[in-house]
């Protein structure tokens, strides 16, 4: 065994210990995706910095529009971290959630993450500014990664008017492959020109600031 091999096997075999010692389904999850996708770069996905991000996005959805939900529709959804955050809290009531994600590698991954979910998960390789927004069903739509799209508005035009929105930006310009970052949350706020703005906030990070925005487009 070398040491790639053996730092992974020892990181599953923590994961699923971890798993069976809290009962947690997305836990469990974790440990497949570690299992059977030993390449996807979920230690990146699953950091602190981006769990944080995300908690404090899912507590301010629930304080903001609560936790009742037909269907959510999530844009670069990645590997599924956000959608299995949201099956995982019980304050929640989601019908179904859609993960939308240009790579064709991630979906598999984000349906392993969410297998305690299957029924009402899908991930589905997708350009989000090609998407039928009309015809998706949604009453919610999440972008969490609006660094990485070129033209936030142009995407943000494209939802019937009146869809509700939780957006998520951030001023990190030096990572590569942010192609859109804003420097304020002022900016953001801007760029996204929302209808109506509920909640708007910046959570200051290490090296970045994340901002966030639900609303109405
Ligand atoms: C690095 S990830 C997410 C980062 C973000 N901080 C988060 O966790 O929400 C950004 C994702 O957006 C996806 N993406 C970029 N452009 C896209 C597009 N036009 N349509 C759908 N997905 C896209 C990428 O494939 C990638 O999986």
């Amino acid at each position: 065994m070398n040491e790639t091999t053996d730092w992974h096997e020892n990181a599953f075999d923590l994961m699923r210990g971890v798993a069976a010692y809290t009962g947690s389904p997305l836990l469990k999850g974790l440990s497949k995706v570690m299992a059977r996708h030993p390449d996807a770069d979920v230690g990146n996905a699953f950091n602190h910095k981006q769990v944080g991000c995300k908690l404090w996005g899912r507590d301010a959805l629930f304080d903001t529009l609560g936790g009742r939900y037909g269907r959510i529709v999530i844009l670069g959804g990645w590997y599924g971290i956000l959608a299995s955050m949201l099956f995982d809290d019980d304050r929640f009531e989601i019908g179904a959630v859609d993960s939308y994600d240009i790579d064709p590698g991630v979906g598999s991954v984000a349906e392993t993450l969410n297998g305690a979910w299957a029924d009402r998960f899908r991930a589905i390789t997708a350009d989000m500014y090609q998407l039928p927004y009309g015809e998706l069903g949604a009453d919610l739509v999440i972008n969490t990664s609006c660094e990485h799209i070129a033209d936030l508005r142009a995407w943000l035009t494209l939802l019937p008017r009146g869809t509700r929105v939780l957006l998520q930006s951030n001023d990190y310009f030096s990572e590569p492959t942010h192609i859109n970052c804003v420097p304020t949350l002022d900016a953001f706020v801007d760029q996204a020109g929302l209808s109506d703005v509920a909640f708007s906030d910046s959570l200051p990070m290490k090296k970045y600031t994340r901002f966030m925005l639900i609303g109405t487009v």
